[in-house]
């Protein structure tokens, strides 16, 4: 069996942690050692309402009663200070932070011709500018400690699409990219990060899924993987996984082997595309670069 996973003297924060799955990744963390810093505005499901302390402070108080260590915290994710004072909290209550887990999250859902900019905007600001906001100060403390798990929260709605999401899908795939290009940047830091797609019964999904699905989809489930994800042994970064149930995959952009057209000195003509579409479109021999680099040097090795 693989050793226990603890995360003894690691301080952890959990942006939206005061329900669904981040109430459920504070209390395993804890529950594992962890010093933990529990985010939640504590708004409506669609981002609108004053924020409430009420989320935060009942989970800090269910990690205290298991005897675990947690302070709340109210920002909200979607204001510059509103991240900066969550590091804060977590540097002032307990020195430094080590695991980030952004999880945060709000829906507008409509489809494309009715929605408006407003639902475009405030879907962008939470998920992804959210994730700016938290991910940067925490970074700048990990870096200095030479040490950190960085945590992003996609969807399937993201990588795969999801009818009347068109905002969620993409503030939700900005947070790949942006974990794509901060794996590189953390990488000599020992700074890992890594990115799941959930499935859970949660207020985010009570009306999407029928009753007895979201009676199986627990948020535990997702947990244990996340919680890999945050400990010493994780040695992956720029990883994507789906987990639901007791079900776990990677997810990743994989690129096709593709069709050389032409000599790579006269242009193919839009015919000679046409042509090799077949090749151009199949994922077949299909292979996943790391960075930018890689893939260029791809290119320019058929033609060397
Ligand atoms: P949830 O609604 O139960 O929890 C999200 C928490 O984030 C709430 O407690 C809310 O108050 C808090 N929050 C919202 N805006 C905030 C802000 N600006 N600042 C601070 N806290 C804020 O939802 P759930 O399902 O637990 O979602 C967690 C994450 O997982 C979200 O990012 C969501 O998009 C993602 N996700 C969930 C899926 C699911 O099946 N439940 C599917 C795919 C992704």
């Amino acid at each position: 069996m693989a050793n226990k996973i603890r995360f003894d003297g690691r301080v952890a924060v959990i942006t939206g942690a005061g329900a669904g799955l981040g109430r459920v990744y504070a209390l395993e963390l804890a529950k594992r050692g962890a010093k933990v810093v529990v985010n939640d505005l504590g708004s409506a499901r669609d981002g609108s309402g004053v924020g409430a302390a009420a989320p935060a402070d009942t989970v800090v108080k269910e990690i205290k009663a298991m005897g675990g260590e947690a302070v709340p915290n109210y920002d909200n994710v979607a204001i510059t200070e509103g991240g900066e004072n969550i590091i804060k909290t977590a540097i002032s209550a307990f020195g430094k932070v080590d695991i980030l887990i952004n999880n945060a999250g709000i829906l507008r859902d409509k489809s494309f011709v009715k929605s408006d900019r407003e639902n475009w905007q405030i879907v962008i600001d939470v998920h992804l500018t959210g994730a700016f906001n938290v991910t940067r100060p925490a970074f700048i403390n990990m870096k200095d400690n030479g040490y950190g798990r960085i945590v992003m929260t996609t969807s399937a709605a993201g990588l795969y699409g999801n009818f009347g999401q068109t905002n969620y899908s993409a503030a939700k795939m900005g947070l790949v990219g942006f974990m794509n290009t901060l794996k590189l940047e953390g990488a000599k830091y020992n700074i890992k990060v890594n990115t799941i797609a959930p499935v859970a019964a949660s207020r985010l999904t009570e009306d999407v899924m029928p009753p007895d699905m979201l009676q199986k989809l627990k948020p535990e489930f997702v947990a244990p993987l996340v919680l890999n994800l945050c400990s010493e042994n994780c040695n992956d970064s720029g990883y994507i996984f789906n987990c639901a149930l007791g079900y776990y995959n990677r997810a990743a952009m994989v690129t096709g082997a593709g069709a050389v057209v032409g000599n790579g000195t006269d242009i193919p003509s839009p015919e000679d595309v046409a042509a090799q579409w077949k090749k151009i479109t199949s994922l077949e021999g299909g292979k996943e670069f790391s960075q930018v680099g890689d893939q260029l040097m791809d290119v320019m090795s058929k033609f060397s």
